[in-house]
């Protein structure tokens, strides 16, 4: 029988995981657990065939991400492809594998955009947290060539409870760095940094100082420094509008071409998710796993009588399964959620007892 819903509003937005490989293995990242193999990883011509459809389809901007987008020799090409089709790009990247050769490259490509991630404000505390000796001063050094060039760049700083207490020099550093613009993003729990929780999760302490900092940041930085703050989630009263609500406004593609309403979606067990080698993305994006959560209608009490439920549409279905092994569940952060205790219970435990060491993401060396 042919489906009688009207075909969904168009994508904004798509995130390209252009592979799995990194140099470095942030105990933060939020890739899956399962991270997929080089030798599974889509060709130039694949990702050339689907950043046409994405355009054709309605999508304006592409964020070029992994893993590390530098990992790939067939970088500057996928950006002349992705140009070619008309998309804003935007690479995603920790700096490390790129050098003044190859950003010559990317902007003769037609690259838009960088975002260079920033693991701490130094050597010790950013080589420990990437996991990776050295990652600091290449990072300095690539950050150089990027304002040569000349680059629109946005910093990406991930916050944890390591180095939170460096806000204000990550601030300092983001501006040093020639920044319009810096995310200062408290850790999201999902993929590896779920299984990182109890090693990254902030105090409350930690938490009200950073809106203090940045507070104070905006008016000191204002006209140079644009500064977004993603508080921590599990510290909020409500939860967030998760991909600005399921199959809205963006899509992400894994490195094989399995295309995911968000980066988590694969822990939500029960959706199956299309391939874009296989399936025209217009079909996926009217399919089974983005239609499963779209809107409102299939929201549960007491999103369903909420105020709210066309501002947070009822949370992160990745969250509500991790922490309470139902997708359909309301975000357990919501303080009108019954699981709400449990996150409490959790914060409390954790930020009570030293933090284990970090489990570092890494790829089984086979796969790289
Ligand atoms: Fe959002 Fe549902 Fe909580 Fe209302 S009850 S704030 S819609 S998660
Ligand atoms: Fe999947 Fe939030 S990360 S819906």
């Amino acid at each position: 029988m042919k489906d009688a819903s009207p075909p969904a509003a168009p994508p904004l937005a798509m995130l390209a995981e252009l592979t799995h490989r990194c140099p470095l293995s942030c105990p933060y990242c939020s890739n899956p657990v399962e991270l997929t193999a080089r030798q599974a990883e889509m060709d130039t011509a694949d990702w050339a065939r689907i950043f046409a459809e994405a355009a054709a389809l309605g999508v304006l901007q592409l964020h070029l991400s992994g893993g590390e987008p530098a990992s790939r020799p067939d970088l500057a090409q996928i950006v002349r492809a992705a140009r070619e089709a008309g998309l804003y790009t935007n690479l995603i990247t920790s700096g490390i594998g790129l050098n003044g050769r190859r950003l010559d490259e990317l902007d003769a490509a037609g690259l838009d955009h960088i975002q260079l991630s920033l693991q701490g404000t130094g050597p010790e505390i950013a080589d420990r947290i990437g996991g990776y000796s050295g990652g600091f001063a290449r990072k300095m050094q690539v950050a150089a060539e990027i304002a040569r060039i000349g680059f629109p760049l946005t910093i990406n700083a991930v916050m944890l409870r390591h180095n939170l207490g460096d806000l204000p020099a990550t601030l300092a550093l983001a501006a040093d760095l020639g920044a319009r613009r810096i995310e200062v993003a408290c850790v999201q729990f999902q993929g590896w940094a779920l299984r990182n929780r109890a090693a990254l999760q902030p105090t409350l302490a930690q938490v009200d100082q950073a809106k203090r900092v940045v507070a104070e940041a905006r008016q000191t930085y204002a006209g140079r420094l644009a500064i977004d703050f993603v508080p921590p989630d599990y510290f909020a009263d409500f939860p967030k509008a998760c991909m600005n609500g399921w199959g809205s406004t963006g899509l992400n593609i894994a490195p094989d071409g399995k295309v995911l309403p968000c980066h988590a979606a694969e822990i939500i067990p029960g959706l199956r998710f299309q391939n874009a080698r296989e399936t025209p993305l217009a079909e996926i994006w009217n399919g089974p796993a983005f239609s499963a959560f779209r809107g409102t209608d299939w929201l549960p009490e007491p999103c369903q009588s909420c105020e709210r439920r066309e501002i947070d549409f009822g949370g992160c279905r990745c969250q509500a399964m991790a922490l309470t092994g139902n997708a359909r569940a309301v975000d357990p952060v919501c303080r009108r959620s019954p699981f709400r205790p449990e996150v409490d219970r959790l914060i409390a435990e954790e930020t009570s007892t030293p933090a284990p060491d970090f489990v570092y993401r890494r790829l089984d060396p086979a796969s790289r």
